[in-house]
């Protein structure tokens, strides 16, 4: 089944008050199906974090229409958009976001919470996804207690917890050591495996990219290339360096150094 189509995808920021304006994206085309863990990678300013935002309605294309598990985002506004990003989508973001007044298991369930979900069934969800994401002793500490990969795993148990149609991922190992970077990406990748869970992430990392399944590769916010993993990580990511080699590497070098 698919969950995500985007056709002719075109943003155009600015324009106002004789600011020259942007194309971040120009007429791109998207199609995920149920199960696929997607990356995208391209050079800063390429168009991913656009990309991201439009598929995940927190921003509106300047034309073009994305479609998530048949429903048109353009037909959504108000209570019925928040309540289908509530329902339909999770985030991860580079910054964790968890709640510092909360305990991890506090910010995890919140979105059960949110939809008035029965008490038992929490309980049963929430050790169910910190036994995935290797959080279980955790849950009853606070964010300022724990290391930055374990933020990041429960930001990724939050996003997960109602079993949205699609999870969302802006670099998500943007702030963590190489580590606990791979530690997130081996679970974010098991769950893909063995829930089928729909993730599509932005990355700028090539390690963290080799887990995923197919890597859309972003130029000018128009796709420049695609490439899919066969059995072997450690082949996909000399595959995906190629490809990087390929796109100027000038401007991703330099993005890449940033971090
Ligand atoms: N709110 C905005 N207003 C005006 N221009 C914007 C806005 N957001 C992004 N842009 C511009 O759109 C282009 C694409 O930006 P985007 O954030 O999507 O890039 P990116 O690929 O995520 O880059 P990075 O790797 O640095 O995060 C850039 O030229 C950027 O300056
Ligand atoms: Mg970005």
């Amino acid at each position: 089944m698919t969950v995500l189509t985007a056709t002719n995808l075109t943003k155009v920021y600015g324009g106002q008050k004789g600011a020259v304006p942007v194309k971040a994206l120009d007429g791109f085309q998207l199609q995920v199906e149920e199960g696929e863990f997607v990356g995208i990678m391209g050079p800063s300013g390429s168009g991913k974090t656009t990309l991201l935002q439009l598929v995940g309605t927190i921003d509106k294309p300047t034309s073009g229409e994305v479609i998530i598990r048949n429903q048109k985002l353009s037909r959504l506004t108000g209570d019925g958009l928040a309540l289908f990003r509530r329902r339909q989508l999770g985030f991860i973001f580079q910054d964790f976001n968890l709640l510092d007044a909360l305990t991890l298991k506090e910010n995890i369930i919140l979105p059960l919470v949110l939809e008035g979900m029965p008490l038992a069934t929490i309980e049963d969800r929430v050790y169910t996804v910190a036994t995935q994401l290797g959080l279980r002793s955790e849950l009853n500490r606070y964010p300022a207690e724990v290391s930055g990969g374990q933020k990041q795993r429960a930001a990724a148990a939050r996003a997960l917890i109602h079993q949205p149609a699609l999870v969302l991922a802006d670099e998500p190992t943007g702030n963590l050591d190489s580590r606990s970077a791979q530690s997130l990406m081996e679970a974010l990748s098991s769950l893909n495996e063995t829930q089928s869970t729909t993730i599509l992430t932005v990355t700028h990392d090539p390690v963290s990219a080799s887990y995923c399944r197919r890597i859309l590769f972003i130029k000018d916010g128009r796709l420049f290339n695609e490439i899919r993993r066969g059995t072997d990580r450690g082949h996909f990511f000399h595959q995906i360096l190629d490809v990087l080699a390929t796109m100027g590497g000038e401007s991703y070098d330099l993005a890449y150094a940033r971090r």
